[in-house]
């Protein structure tokens, strides 16, 4: 297994180019099996789930081509319903062709995901939103079988705000008969992304940017092109690896639109960030960091996959910062392990209450999920001395080139080939 090795101290000048979106590339991967034909997608980063997605979609028939940053889709054969065990355990985001396959052929068997290294991360509410679109379900050795002979357009309120469920539920009511009313749907601006797309292969979706959709169910779709949205999780852990080292950078190919709540957390924290239409520049110069408080919520409050990140940046700011993760009460794995660097934090249920130290020192840790990873890693360019960061296939999942791209900024980081 590949492992990190960090050594911290060197201010990070320069820029920076933000990757496609991971979470948005996911469900559009999964909403091409809606229709047979040819997909051109650009802008789609480099990354291991991506490659997942796309040997899944094989697995169900599709022929996927990889170029640089492209990805070419032919749906015209993807007839299989079947998304098998061994590659919906490593990534969650497989569960997505439920809705696809159901709506389109009237059947799917698609494995449970499982749970992940935090907790149990139920699926509960893609397969209810199912249901009331009229599928019944079973669940058959591990697999989620599911079955219509078409679905009817149908209300349904999500009782929380899930980025998932509102994917699959979408990709569900596209084609069926009638019209649903869905609310409750998460506003993550990649569930915004999907529907847009899905409206682009002539789908009749309103309200799209709202929490109420209303889908005219279509009986056919035909494919689109599309280009992915800028990572505005890459783009906030980036913000925070200025804060960590001092410096200055510029994103570019940014949204800055998705990132406010990030803006003015990273400037609460004493950080200069400004921004254009594409780009932010974050500059940090001998200031200390200010201390500060997080409270995860879905979009547009502050992301959960942020707070690992931010974390470690807490830890070297003057005074006691606290971070609450609503969304998943459990995702503080890293904080063990940004401890091993010398971090002070204490947990009060799901608040973690940071009191900064003027220094991290370089250890050997352990990254136990993609967003821990990070953190470590952002840790380790603050640290004194050597860090070593073991088991990063976490984050070869949702961080393109990470090295690649802070070394050619100035951070001394480099990557150790470990056996498989
Ligand atoms: C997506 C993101 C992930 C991010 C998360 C929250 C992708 C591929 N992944 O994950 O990076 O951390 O949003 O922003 O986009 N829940 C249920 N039942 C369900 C589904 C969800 O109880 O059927 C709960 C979850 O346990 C969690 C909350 O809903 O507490 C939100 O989760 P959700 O938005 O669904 O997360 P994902 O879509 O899995």
């Amino acid at each position: 297994m590949d492992s990190f090795l960090l050594r911290g101290g060197t201010p990070l000048e320069g820029e920076i180019p933000i990757s496609g979106s991971k979470n948005a590339t996911l469900p559009l991967l999964a909403a091409v099996l809606l229709a047979p034909g040819f997909y051109r997608f650009t802008n789609v980063p480099q990354l291991k789930d991506v490659r997942t997605m796309s040997n899944l979609l094989r697995i169900l028939g599709a022929k996927v081509d990889e170029a640089e940053h492209e990805l070419h889709i032919d749906t015209s054969h993807a007839t299989h319903v079947e998304a098998p065990y061994e590659l919906v355990k490593t990534m969650r985001a497989s569960f997505y062709v439920l809705g696809p396959l159901l709506a389109r052929h009237g059947e799917a068997r698609v494995s449970l995901p499982g749970g992940c290294a935090w907790g149990p991360r139920p699926v509960d509410l893609h397969m209810k939103g199912m249901e009331a679109l009229g599928a019944k379900l079973d669940l058959d050795q591990g697999y989620v079988v599911a079955r219509a002979d078409y679905l009817k357009g149908a209300e349904f309120e999500f009782p929380i705000s899930s980025v998932g469920a509102s994917c699959n539920v979408i990709m569900a009511a596209v084609l069926a008969r009638g019209t649903s009313v869905l609310k409750n749907i998460a506003l993550e601006p990649e569930v915004t992304q999907l529907s847009i797309f899905l409206n682009r292969m002539g789908a009749k979706i309103s309200g799209i940017g709202t929490r109420t959709l209303t889908i005219q169910g279509v009986p056919d779709l035909k494919p689109a092109d599309a280009v992915m949205i800028p990572d505005r999780i890459e783009t906030g852990s980036y913000i925070c690896a200025v804060g960590m080292t001092s410096g200055k950078l510029r994103l570019t190919h940014a949204d800055p639109s998705h990132m406010q709540i990030v803006i003015e957390t990273a400037r609460a924290a004493g950080l200069n960030v400004q921004y254009g239409s594409d780009s932010i520049t974050v500059e940090r110069r001998n200031g200390a960091l200010k201390p500060f408080a997080i409270t995860t919520d879905p979009y547009p409050g502050f992301p959960t996959d942020l707070q690992a990140p931010f974390m470690a940046l807490a830890g070297l700011a003057g005074g006691e910062s606290r971070i609450t993760d609503t969304i998943y009460t459990d995702r503080f794995t890293h904080v063990a392990e940004l401890a091993r660097l010398g971090a002070n934090i204490r947990m009060e249920g799901n608040v973690a209450v940071i009191a900064g130290v003027k220094e991290f020192v370089g250890a050997p840790v352990m990254s136990t999920d993609l967003r821990a990873s990070v953190s470590l890693v952002l840790a380790g360019l603050a640290a004194r001395g050597e860090t070593e960061v073991k088991r990063i296939y976490h984050l070869d999942r949702g961080y393109e080139k990470l090295e690649v791209k802070l070394s050619r900024v100035g951070a001394d980081i480099r990557r150790v080939e470990g056996e498989a």
